[in-house]
């Protein structure tokens, strides 16, 4: 058995043929985040196990089961983040940045979460997301759907569904809680054990649980809109409104209630049908009650979402919207001794101009230093051989056609720059 080391299940290399499709991905949020007026923030991955506890919940499947939860030499007690907004939020409050002030911020890195590895689920994945701070109003809710809807044109995404729907202020959902609990209390023989567990604990998650008998009995569950307060009704019922305005189709999913306690009120998540089971592939909501709890000297209303970069940049390739890797200009193929030295600056002076080069090292054939231009999908080979340097000139070979012309070297870069653009 060979016994070199192995990545970690679940945790995946992005090679750099990959990251093609991500680079373009995070180019074009980074300018919808900006449009819409949202700065970036860089966070630590590391956080105080408590920092999650408190704001995801205890009774969550992410903090009972899935965090990755270690002690340090100090002997703190601290986790690999497993999503973003309690990381954004800690550092608001720590940095004082919530004071009578609207924050708009956009983040993304690396999430870690120990569930069972399988197509689109992994336990190190990625997010891009943004949180927003200081306003109560159904427009932000509906601000920060629009900003997806953005990305997802800027992106040329068409298979996305937007399922939203709301949880209310903490009272109704206490009232809606105790009425779910009565309703699963009378129908028990139709729980599976997760949901029995769940009922104790967490029972508002039984309303998303996989198994058949559940899904059935869910037909029947108690609506949340029969328990809403009336300014989390009138409030779900502007951000339809708003959504209707902007001409944004959604559809209000009565199940919805995600996997982490932190959210009030509207809550959304965007699906595809060409992913399979993993199908979720953006989710987020807003969060009134979260600054408080987490140490806010008063209540700072927020809202935010997160998009799940691996699945994202899984439906663009499906949609074939991974834009093909540029070709790289120029190789310098070159025989060795005094050749070299007028490589190497020529190559200085063509990227100078702003072109890619890559000059050969090594003291190999022109034949296969010609077959390794061809093999980074390069446009040129800049050819300095005997004759060239004798001649003052640079053999330029195109790789598609072969075709082949000679150039001065002390002018190169300006004739292959009139050359390029004559032929664009
Ligand atoms: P979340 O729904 O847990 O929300 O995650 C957001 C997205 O991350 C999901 O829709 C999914 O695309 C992706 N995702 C989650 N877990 C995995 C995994 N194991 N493997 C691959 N992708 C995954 C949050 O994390 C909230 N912080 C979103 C938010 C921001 N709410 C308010 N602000």
């Amino acid at each position: 058995m060979s016994n070199s080391i192995q990545a970690i299940r679940g945790m995946n290399d992005q090679l750099p043929g990959d990251l093609i499709c991500w680079q373009q991905l995070e180019k074009i949020a980074a300018e919808v985040f900006r449009l819409f007026g949202y700065q970036e923030i860089r966070l630590p991955v590391v956080e105080k196990t408590e920092l999650f506890a408190r704001s995801i919940g205890q009774a969550t499947d992410i903090v009972e089961k899935e965090m990755y939860s270690f002690q340090d030499r100090n002997g703190d007690q601290l986790s690999l983040r497993p999503e973003g907004t309690a990381g954004v939020v800690r550092a608001m409050l720590q940095h004082g940045l919530l004071h009578n002030a609207i924050q708009r911020v956009w983040y993304t890195g690396p999430m870690f979460r120990h569930e069972r590895p399988q197509k689109g689920r992994y336990r190190q994945f990625h997010q891009i997301g943004v949180e927003a701070f200081g306003m109560t109003e159904a427009e932000l809710d509906v601000e920060i759907i629009s900003m997806t809807c953005q990305l997802w044109k800027q992106l040329g995404l068409t298979s996305t569904v937007l399922e939203i729907n709301t949880l209310g202020a903490s009272d109704s959902r206490l009232a809606y809680r105790s009425a779910l609990v009565e309703y699963y209390q009378a129908n028990r023989n139709s729980l599976d054990e997760d949901s029995l567990r769940r009922l104790e604990k967490n029972p508002l998650r039984i309303l998303d649980s996989k198994n058949e008998a559940v899904i059935e009995l869910n037909k029947n569950a108690p609506d949340i809109l029969e328990y809403l307060d009336d300014e989390s009704s009138q409030h779900f019922q502007h951000v339809k409104e708003l959504l209707d305005n902007l001409g944004i189709p959604y559809v209000r999913n009565p199940k919805l209630v995600r996997g982490l306690d932190y959210y009030s009120r509207t809550v959304f998540e965007w699906t595809t049908d060409k992913l399979g089971a993993q199908s979720a592939i953006c989710g987020g909501g807003r969060y009134d009650e979260l600054v408080e709890k987490l140490g806010g000297k008063k209540r700072v209303p927020a809202a935010g979402f997160a998009i799940g970069m691996e699945r994202l940049i899984e439906l663009m390739k499906i949609e074939q919207l991974c834009q093909p890797e540029k070709r790289q200009d120029f190789y310098i193929v070159q025989t060795p001794g005094a050749a070299r030295e007028t490589g190497l600056s020529l190559a200085m002076q063509i990227r100078d101009a702003g072109y890619s080069v890559t000059a050969n090292v090594g003291d190999t054939s022109f034949k296969s230093q010609l077959k390794k231009a061809d093999r980074c999908n390069v446009r040129m080979a800049l050819i300095i051989g005997e004759n060239e340097l004798e001649t003052s000139s640079i053999t330029v070979k195109q790789l598609d056609d072969g075709e082949q012309f000679s150039l001065s070297s002390e002018n190169f870069v300006a004739e292959v720059n009139k050359y390029l653009t004559t032929k664009e």
